[in-house]
C-alpha cells in the first residue's frame, strides 16, 4: 500500500529531527507547537515521565522561551503505582527506568536554563508549583500517574492548550487508556488518538 506524503501542501519550514525514532510523535508536537505560538496560548510546558529526556529535549527546543517543568523520580517506577498495575492486570510494571540522572537529562537540553527539575514522586512534586500550562506531555506508562496527571494539569491548562498522553493504544500498558477514558468521561471532554508508534492521544482545551 502506498502511503500518501505527509503535509504535501504546507510550505512553511518545519523543523523535524530525522534522528528521532518516531516521526509521527515528533511531527505532531511540531504542529501543536506552531498552533500554540500562532494562537498565542499562554503558559508553561511540562512533562511527567522524562526518563533520559529524549522527548523533553524537543519540548525545550520547540518552546525555547518558556519554562519547562520536568517531573520524574529519576529512579524508575514507584511501588505505590506498581500495586495498582498488578492488581488490575494493567501491566507488569517491570521496565527498569532507573538508568538516568538529572545531570544527564540537563546535558541534552538545548536550553537547560529554562528547565525546572521536579524530582520525586508525582503528584507530590507538583504541590508547590504555581503556574499554568500551554502544553503537557504525560508519559509515565502507569494508570495512577496518568490519571493524577490529567487531574492536576487539565484545570491548569489554558484555553487552546494541549495534553499529549503517550501509550494510549499500547497494549503493554493498558492502564493508560483506562485513565484517559475515565478522566475524559468524568469531565465530558473528547480526545484524538494518533497513529504514532505507541498510540498517543491528544486532549485539547
Ligand atoms: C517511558 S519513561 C518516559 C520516557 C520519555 N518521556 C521519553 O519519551 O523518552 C516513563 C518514566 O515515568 C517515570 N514515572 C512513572 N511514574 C512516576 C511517578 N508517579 N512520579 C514520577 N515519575 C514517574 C519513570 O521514572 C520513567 O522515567
Amino acid at each position: 500500500m502506498a502511503i500518501a506524503p505527509s503535509l504535501a501542501y504546507l510550505s512553511r519550514n518545519r523543523k523535524i529531527d530525522t534522528r528521532y525514532y518516531d516521526y509521527i510523535r515528533l511531527s505532531t508536537l511540531e504542529l501543536i507547537s506552531n498552533e500554540i505560538k500562532e494562537r498565542k496560548v499562554p503558559g508553561s510546558i511540562a512533562e511527567v515521565g522524562v526518563f533520559k529526556g529524549k522527548f523533553a529535549r524537543y519540548l525545550n527546543a520547540y518552546f525555547p522561551d518558556r519554562a519547562l517543568y520536568l517531573f520524574d523520580t529519576f529512579e524508575g517506577f514507584d511501588n505505590r503505582d506498581k500495586k495498582k498495575e498488578l492488581g488490575e492486570s494493567y501491566s507488569t510494571a517491570n521496565q527498569d527506568f532507573s538508568e538516568t540522572s538529572v545531570q544527564q537529562v540537563l546535558a541534552i537540553m538545548p536550553h537547560p536554563g529554562k528547565c525546572i527539575i521536579k524530582k520525586g514522586y508525582f503528584p507530590e512534586t507538583a504541590d508547590d508549583v504555581r503556574d499554568t500550562f500551554a502544553f503537557v506531555s504525560l508519559d509515565t506508562d502507569l494508570y495512577d500517574p496518568i490519571y493524577n496527571g490529567l487531574v492536576y494539569f487539565y484545570p491548569r491548562l489554558n484555553a487552546g492548550g494541549y495534553i499529549m498522553v503517550h501509550d494510549f493504544n499500547n497494549e503493554g500498558y493498558k492502564g493508560v487508556r483506562d485513565a484517559v477514558v475515565r478522566f475524559c468521561a468524568e469531565q465530558q471532554i473528547g480526545y484524538t488518538p494518533l497513529p504514532d508508534k505507541a498510540g498517543s492521544v491528544v486532549i485539547v482545551k
